[in-house]
């Protein structure tokens, strides 16, 4: 007869809910995890982080080829692309990484529930298997950590259809490229998702309600980017707010508000993609006694805990960044914090990247987010066109700008632009892990040639003492 009790049960597999699983399990727990998607990894490796890169990185590689060979003396007869091939490498890595965590599991004891939890009360959970309409089984445990997740936001005025208004779940195994992808939001997924079709010969159009892309990010990276985007083929509308859609034969035709008037944009597909929301449908939380707010986020205290003493809750579920590694993080602490130990996540130090090409990525503060705090702060910047090896790669495009505060010399916020940085950005969360001043960073040996000496110039630009520019 299977275990039915527990000194933790996690409902989630994803990132957060997998990590902190195996975690507590490290940890001595007898551990079971809930899911019903039939894999584990959630939302970020079955329908999101993982397949998106698998697809940006193969049609980086096509566009690169495509634009880039001749500069580097390279000669390709006519070259083409396979989208089902794409597609079919797309699934193979998902499969083998979602594999793979159920083999972890298995190594560290775990028990995989599958099926869709609901509270039944404070410490009694009905599992419905997804699998096996019939099967339906009872667990307890002593505590529990609620990692269900988010999913995209639908909007009532262009509703998913899923064939010619889509989420960013089908826009990632569409079967032709679209003649016409309209992106509805210019923020990460609308233009990770636009990037992939665009480089494969999409007109790409981003509608965009607020005055740029990129909108919580830095300016002068929406700017940059706006620029990089446009010079690719995008079309980027911002100040642009989508008040309609109809659906035609294979068409989409939008009306849009732009200065007051309206206008209309035809396309083949539309994406939309405006943020996602915390998904706790079908969980009850109410039966348990966990508050959770009319948007779906469950609220929780510094310790992740929820009002209800031992049921926790990670990841997009609460508050914060919708980003994997942050639920990951949050999963590990969390487990840690049940074990009795100090478990903390630092959300100063939380890296965001976007991997378009060239790559965006940052930590810390914004320039305006500094101004509106009436810190006092100083700037140094410097150009990937000033790098040796970006030169080497012929990749110039962006920056690096860093932020100090103007007495301390303390890192407020590092905000990148180019090649590689989603790698880059490593090097700036250990150091404001580590509370570094931008001094720290311009007196550390970077070795040369590497992209990452643009670092190292930002930060000696933060006292005007850059030496290659
Ligand atoms: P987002 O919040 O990044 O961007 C949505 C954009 O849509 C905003 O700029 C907003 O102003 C705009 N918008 C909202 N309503 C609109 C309307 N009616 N008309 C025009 N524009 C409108 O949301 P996104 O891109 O959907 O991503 C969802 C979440 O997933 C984010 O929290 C993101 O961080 C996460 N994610 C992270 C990735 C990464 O770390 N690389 C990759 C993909 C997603």
């Amino acid at each position: 007869m299977a275990e039915t009790s527990f000194d933790l049960i996690v409902i989630g597999g994803g990132p957060g809910g997998y990590v902190a699983a195996i975690r507590a399990a490290q940890l001595g727990m007898s551990v079971a995890c809930i899911e019903s998607r039939g894999a584990l990894g959630g939302t970020c490796l079955n329908v999101g982080c993982i397949p998106s890169k698998a697809l940006l990185q193969s049609t980086e590689f096509y566009n690169h080829t495509l634009n880039h060979s001749k500069e580097h003396g390279i000669v390709v007869g006519k070259l083409d692309f396979d989208l089902a091939q794409m597609m079919s490498r797309k699934e193979s890595i998902v499969k083998g990484l979602t594999g793979g965590i159920a083999g972890l599991f298995k190594k560290n004891n775990l028990t995989y529930v599958e099926g869709f939890a609901s509270f039944v009360d404070q410490h009694t959970v009905e599992v419905k298997s997804k699998a096996k309409a019939s099967a339906k089984q009872t667990l307890t445990a002593k505590n529990f950590i609620i990692a269900t997740g988010s999913e995209p936001i639908e909007l009532k005025i262009a509703p998913f259809d899923g064939e010619n208004i889509v989420s960013s779940t089908e826009a990632l195994s569409f079967t032709e490229v679209p003649k016409h992808l309209i992106v509805i939001g210019g923020g990460v997924i609308g233009l990770e998702m636009g990037s992939v079709w665009a480089r494969l010969g999409a007109k790409v159009t981003v509608i965009e309600a607020q005055d740029r892309i990129l909108a919580t990010m830095d300016h002068d990276i929406s700017k940059e980017m706006t620029k990089i985007l446009e010079k690719q083929g995008f079309e980027i509308r911002a100040n642009t707010k989508l008040k309609g859609s109809k659906v035609l034969k294979n068409k989409v035709k939008l009306t849009c508000e732009v200065d007051g008037k309206d206008i209309e944009i035809e396309g083949d597909k539309v994406l939309v993609a405006v943020g996602r929301r915390a998904f706790i449908d079908g969980l009850n939380v109410d039966k348990a006694g966990v508050k959770a707010r009319q948007n779906g986020k469950v609220e929780t205290n510094g310790h992740l805990q929820t009002n209800v003493e031992h049921i926790y809750a990670i990841g997009d579920v609460i508050d914060g960044p919708m980003l994997a590694h942050k639920a990951e993080d949050e999963g590990v602490a969390v487990a840690e914090i049940i074990a009795g130990q100090a478990g903390h996540v630092n959300y100063e130090a939380i890296p965001g990247v976007v991997y378009t090409w060239p790559e965006v990525a940052a930590v810390g503060k914004t320039e305006q987010e500094c101004k509106d705090s009436g810190i006092e702060y100083k700037i140094g910047k410097f150009p990937f066109m000033a790098n040796g090896r970006a030169r080497c790669l012929g990749d110039t495009s962006g920056f690096v700008k860093i932020i100090a505060d103007a007495k301390t010399d303390r890192l407020l916020g590092v905000h990148m632009v180019g090649p590689n940085v989603s790698e880059l950005v490593a090097e700036v969360a250990v150091a404001f892990e580590f509370s570094a001043s931008a001094e720290d960073l311009a007196r550390s040996v970077h070795a040369h040639p590497t992209l990452a000496e643009t670092i190292k110039e930002a930060a000696m630009a933060v006292e005007k003492r850059q030496i290659h520019m």
